[in-house]
């Protein structure tokens, strides 16, 4: 069977990693989650005192972006993480700190390119699910299955406060996290470089009320028309 290309774009908490992973695992392709790339560039930049309030001290960043290594690491469970350096710092990327900056972090001309070239080495040789926000538009533009995912804010802000709830984070309210998932939204569409947009052959999936079992069902059918066309 051949093998494809799927770059899976959308606003934040919209459950792209989730069903980007379940994809990439049924049909046994590699997953690659951008975002997690963005987050750890951020969690070497706040360590080493880069941000001040909304601005990142370009110059300093550019100057040590040669020495951030973002690789991924695979648990005995078969979870993969995010290693900053070789030092496996998922969780960590995770927090509100780094959700707060990674928006800022990841508008940086260099911090992008430097990703975007990373992530193109990573899909090279195809058999790749990679999620994020300019897969379809720009890291691969010829991929042949492009989904745009979408969903309300409240759900999308929901979503997330479960996903951090269950981690044991009890102290971060609903209207913090909205607050957040509406910042990024606007940040992520109206930076400057690879704003958040649906590519033009990119097919639209509103999830607000699907199921991931009928998400996953809708994914596997788009994905088998791929490649047995
Ligand atoms: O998917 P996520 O929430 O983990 O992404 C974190 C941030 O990284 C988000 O604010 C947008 C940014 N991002 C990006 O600009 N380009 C990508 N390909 C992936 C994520």
């Amino acid at each position: 069977m051949k093998k494809i290309t799927i770059a899976i774009d959308g606003f934040s908490s919209c459950g792209k990693s989730t069903m980007s992973k379940e994809l990439a695992k049924r049909i046994g392709y590699v997953y690659v989650d951008t975002g997690a790339m963005y987050r750890g560039v951020t969690l070497y930049c706040l360590r080493n005192n880069m941000i001040k309030g909304n601005e990142v001290d370009e110059e300093a960043l550019k100057a040590e972006i040669d020495n951030i290594s973002i690789t991924f690491g695979i648990d005995e469970a078969g979870t993969q993480y995010l290693m900053l350096n070789g030092e496996n710092v998922e969780k960590e990327i995770r927090g509100m700190e780094v959700s707060g900056k990674v928006s800022i972090v990841a508008a940086v001309p260099l911090v992008r390119e430097a990703m975007v070239a990373l992530q193109r080495k990573m899909g090279d040789s195809k058999g790749i699910v990679m999620d994020g926000r300019d897969i379809g538009t720009t890291v691969f533009p010829d991929a042949e299955m492009k989904i745009f995912v979408t969903a309300s804010p409240q759900i999308r802000a929901q979503r997330r406060l479960d996903e951090m709830r269950s981690k044991g984070n009890n102290e971060v309210t609903f209207e913090e996290v909205l607050f957040n998932v509406e910042e990024r939204d606007r940040i992520d569409q109206t930076r400057a470089v690879s704003p958040l947009r649906k590519a033009d052959d990119a097919l639209v999936l509103d999830n607000s009320n699907m199921s991931l079992a009928e998400q996953d069902e809708w994914l596997m059918n788009e994905f088998q028309k791929r490649v047995t066309e």
